[in-house]
């Protein structure tokens, strides 16, 4: 066939076997190759940078350059020692599925192009509903991922909810993903449309919480909608109680989400199964089988229970796609149930890696990932050096090294140092988070090539790895100081209190000078509230002089007097601009002032000074456990 862009058959058999013998090699001897290679900028404008050109230099030559320049700058995500993030193992009958699909365009948007890409989708997604447990009226459909998904179920919650509406608030939990945020985001939610609400000292949400924040919610006339649960949170893997979310939701008429994408594929195996109960009863759920279900980037799901509310949220019919009209009942559009018409398969790599490979390899390959990480949780308590941060929950296990003497910023500092050193080695990868802002090392084991000894080296790098060297600590200064809100207080009476309280002892005269700055001084009456409990305002406060009581329902917790400050929690942003609840009322109680800086002067603060931060993350947790 001659055109343009026409190929000789045999040129693109070659192209193709040689695509594939590199793939296979690197497929079948994962550790060849370090975990991850780091490169500038500068190196890869040199490798792969200049402008297209005018004539083609043949697809032998480019799949050189692809094999030399790409390929050993991509992570090792299928190395046995990738424990990062979250690892995405991905099978090779679905690489075929998706050399497949690119090269037919399969594309279930309409079952009149697509009937067989369009019925393996519905198939996928009534294997999923099956190992969910969820009814039969659930319908489904595979996106991008996790962050797609969630936006897609929330979009359906919200239509059920009759709409958008500026009372309308939805709950996560501290825990949940920050797709949430961009997904609230993305939908127009406002920060008090956002409850963030603090979990237990597993990291998961309990029911009483969110009962407290909806009855206060419905007391000032907002109008709740949707709780999101988590089935295994990205930071710990922790699973909220679904039974008892469960529950509260069909008890306060809230929609419930519940973001699996992480764990929901933890179903196929019978001890996944028991930790997921509940989630049979969810709503809407997120899964993404481009984590725990071996597939390639990209591969996500929802499913919602009233399987027909997905249609109907999405549904727009415009006369140019009259011939896609359906004529009789099981031919889907897919291309109508979601955000997207035009859309790829992600379902065939699905369907035939799971053909392929058959159910018992998958579970096998979650059980031993399970397995991983019970061991080394146990590892973790066998070594003194190590604090174990979060127990092993769906294959993640948090831990960190404690350094007698050494204060949060330190200790994260040296802990950083170690995970730097353990990847620069090339053999493992790890990533790290903060529990109530406290560093942990997250060890995330989802890769099927993993092994004993891979989890082994890790936990004992950590265990017993020499302190790396001191850094010179440098106290950023801000350039960018402005006045508060109420004219520069710099010459307000009181706020000499500043350079002596415990949270800014120690940082140069500027900083204390530039909080003095951005903060505005109020003056507060015997009796008033300055916050309340579950409201959704992020002010940090800095007592200059009064008291104050600190109350959770009507029982004073701590009482403040100058130099100390309420509202870190609130005032901390947990993503995109949403931040916590009040998760307790403070009164005054003696006449004084109080400086008020905003969540951006706060954030300003902890991310500049790591004193500070560090100081922050002990009352943190403090305040977290006395919620
Ligand atoms: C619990 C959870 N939800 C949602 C997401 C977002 O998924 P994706 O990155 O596939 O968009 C992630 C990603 O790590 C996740 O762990």
């Amino acid at each position: 066939m001659d055109h343009p862009l026409a190929m000789d058959v045999e040129a693109m058999r070659r192209a193709g076997y040689a695509a594939v013998d590199a793939l296979a090699a690197r497929m079948a001897d994962p550790e060849a190759e370090p975990v991850l290679r780091r490169a500038t900028p500068a190196e890869m404008r040199e490798r792969l940078g200049g402008a297209p050109p005018e004539q083609g230099a043949g697809l032998d030559a480019v799949l050189a350059r692809v094999i030399e320049d790409v390929l050993p700058y991509q992570a090792g995500t299928n190395h046995p020692g990738y424990f990062a993030f979250i690892p995405y193992f991905t099978t090779w009958p679905a690489a075929l599925a998706e050399l497949i699909a690119a090269a037919i365009n399969v594309s279930p948007w309409a079952w009149m192009e697509s009937p067989a890409a369009t019925q393996i989708e519905l198939e996928v997604i009534d294997w999923f509903r099956g190992w969910l447990g969820m009814p039969e009226s659930t319908a489904g459909l595979l996106v991008s991922g996790g962050s797609a998904a969630n936006l897609t179920a929330l979009l359906v919650a919200r239509e059920a909810a009759g709409g958008p509406s500026e009372d309308s608030v939805v709950y996560v939990s501290d825990q949940g993903h920050s797709s949430l945020a961009r997904t609230a985001r993305a939908m127009g939610l406002r920060p008090h449309q956002i409850r963030v609400l603090p979990t237990d000292d597993r990291w998961r949400l309990q029911p009483e919480t969110v009962i407290a924040a909806v009855g206060a919610d419905r007391r000032a006339g907002r109008v709740p909608i949707a709780l999101c649960a988590s089935a295994g949170s990205t930071s710990t893997g922790a699973v909220d109680p679904l039974p008892g979310l469960a529950d509260l939701c069909a008890a306060e008429g809230l929609w419930l989400h519940v973001d699996a994408a992480y764990g929901g594929f933890a179903a196929l195996t019978p001890e996944g199964r028991a930790l997921l109960t509940g989630i049979e009863r969810a709503d809407s759920v997120t899964v993404d089988p481009h984590k725990w279900l071996f597939q390639p980037l990209e591969c996500g799901g929802v499913l919602v229970r009233d399987g027909e509310r997905l249609a109907r949220t999405f549904a727009i019919h415009p006369d140019y796609l009259d011939s896609t009209e359906t004529h009789t009942t099981g031919e889907a559009n897919l291309g109508e149930w979601g955000l997207q018409l035009s859309r790829g398969t992600h379902a065939l790599k699905v369907w035939m890696s799971v053909q392929a490979f058959g159910l018992a390899a998958f579970r096998a390959a979650i059980d031993r990932n399970m397995e991983l990480a019970a061991y080394a949780e146990e590892l973790v308590h066998g070594h003194d050096t190590l604090t174990l941060m979060a127990p092993a929950s769906l294959g993640i296990v948090c831990f960190r090294r404690e350094w007698p003497g050494c204060d949060e910023a330190e200790t994260e500092r040296r802990g950083i140092a170690l995970a730097d050193a353990l990847e620069r080695s090339g053999d493992a990868f790890v990533s790290t988070t903060r529990l109530a802002g406290r560093h942990a090392i997250r060890l995330c084991i989802l890769n099927p090539t993993s092994g004993a000894a891979h989890v082994r080296r890790v936990i004992e790098h950590f265990a017993q790895a020499p302190a790396p060297p001191d850094l010179p600590r440098t106290i950023a200064v801000p350039a960018d100081s402005k006045a508060g809100v109420l004219g520069s207080p710099r010459s307000a009476q009181g706020t000499d209190v500043l350079e002596t309280m415990p949270l800014l002892a120690g940082l140069p005269d500027s900083v204390v000078q530039a909080v003095r700055d951005r903060g505005s001084c109020v003056n507060v009456a015997a009796g008033e509230e300055i916050i309340r409990r579950w409201d959704a305002d992020r002010s940090f406060y800095i007592t200059l002089s009064g008291r104050y009581d600190v109350l959770i329902d009507d029982r004073v917790i701590r009482t403040l007097g100058p130099g100390e400050h309420f509202g870190e929690l609130a005032a901390r942003d947990w993503g995109g601009g949403y931040g916590y609840a009040r998760t307790a009322t403070v009164r005054c109680t003696q006449d004084g002032q109080v400086l008020r800086l905003s969540s951006d002067d706060f954030q300003w603060l902890v991310g500049t000074q790591p004193a500070v931060r560090a100081e922050l993350a002990e009352i943190l947790a403090d305040r977290l456990r006395q919620r």
